[in-house]
């Protein structure tokens, strides 16, 4: 990996939402200076029996997107323990899997503030009031697609619970570009673990949903 593609070399970048046809002020963000480790690909750890995951009745989407697996395997736990359903970002054209070219690209399109199309959720996401909304740390913040995803629905005053895999930088502004982007949304507290750590996180994932009130 290059010092010039690095995601990890502070760097400035946008992330700014696009509804109602107000821009806020660009915030840049800025990463944290860490070493990544290579992608883990271990199989899923997470076997508990799902719990019915409701709020007020209704059951909870876990949404998520994810690149190379880990935030998929975290999704994975999160419905296993909740029994929520679960629905994946998928961008209509796919980002490169080699290493240099993908850590290039999401920084172009950090940069001009891009929209990635995006395949149509399944499940519909307004069916629910409570979404689970998952993604990989990418440049300090959540990847473009899932802004995409974030306008292309009316959130209003849906609760949104982040969560996060990183090699380093944790939740970065996400959750404050995701109350920017959702200004009205109900934001609970978000998740984050290591990518590579992902396959160990059963424990502290049953914690924070405890904590939660949500299993
Ligand atoms: C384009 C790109 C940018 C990244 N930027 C960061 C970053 O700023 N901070 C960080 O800790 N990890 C960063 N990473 C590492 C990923 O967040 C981490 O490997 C994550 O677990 C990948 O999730 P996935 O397997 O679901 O795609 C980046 C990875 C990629 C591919």
């Amino acid at each position: 990996m290059s010092a010039k593609t690095s995601p990890l070399i502070t760097t400035d970048h946008p992330a700014t939402p696009r509804r109602n046809g107000r821009c806020s002020r660009r915030e840049f963000l800025r990463s944290a200076a860490l070493g990544l480790t290579a992608f883990a690909a271990a199989p899923l750890l997470c076997g508990h029996a799902a719990h019915a995951a409701t709020t007020g009745g209704k059951p909870m989407l876990i949404v998520y997107f994810s690149h190379s697996g880990n935030t998929r395997r975290l999704a994975a736990c999160i419905q296993r323990l909740t029994g929520g359903d679960m629905a994946q970002i998928t961008p209509l054209t796919p980002y490169p899997q080699e290493y240099d070219a993908v850590v290039e690209m999401a920084k172009q399109e950090q940069r001009r503030n891009v929209r990635p199309p995006i395949a149509p959720l399944q499940p519909d996401p307004t069916a629910y009031d409570t979404l689970f909304i998952g993604y990989p740390n990418w440049w300090g913040t959540f990847p473009m697609p899932v802004a995409t995803f974030l306008e292309s629905f009316p959130v209003g005053n849906r609760t949104l619970i982040p969560f996060c895999t990183h090699e380093g930088s944790r939740l970065g502004k996400s959750e404050q570009d995701l109350r920017r982007f959702c200004p009205q949304a109900r934001l609970l507290k978000g998740f984050e673990v290591r990518g590579s750590r992902v396959d160990d996180a059963e424990p502290s994932v049953k914690a924070w949903l405890a904590e939660l009130g949500l299993i």
